[in-house]
């Protein structure tokens, strides 16, 4: 299950969020915001899993970020996949 979901996060994810999950990838350079260090994220009290879930999912565009939105990329179970990895951050 984790390591699907590794796989999945880095070849998602980690161009932007880094492979470690610091915020430290190439695509991250030059969006402002930048993309969010994931294992600080993950530790905040308002990161439940619905809330990641909804990250991952609906992107940034409300809010204005350049998070994209993978609701239509990544399956239900694929982006269920992921949270569980980035619990191990
Ligand atoms: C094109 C670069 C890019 C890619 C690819 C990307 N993200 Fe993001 N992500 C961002 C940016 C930019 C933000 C906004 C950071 C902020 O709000 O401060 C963000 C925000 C987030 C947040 C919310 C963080 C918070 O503090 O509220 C989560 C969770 C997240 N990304 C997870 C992922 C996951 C998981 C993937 C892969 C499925 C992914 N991202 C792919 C750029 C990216």
């Amino acid at each position: 299950m984790t390591a699907a979901g590794e796989r999945l996060y880095q070849a998602n994810c980690a161009v932007c969020h880094g492979s470690g999950g610091d915020g430290d990838g190439p695509g991250g350079a030059g969006l402002s915001p930048p993309p969010a260090n994931l294992r600080w994220t993950v530790r905040r009290p308002v990161a439940t899993d619905g809330y990641l879930m909804w990250a991952i999912s609906d992107g940034g565009a409300a809010i204005g970020t350049g998070m994209p939105a993978f609701a239509g990329a990544l399956s239900e179970q694929d982006r269920w996949r992921i949270v569980h990895y980035l619990r191990t951050l």
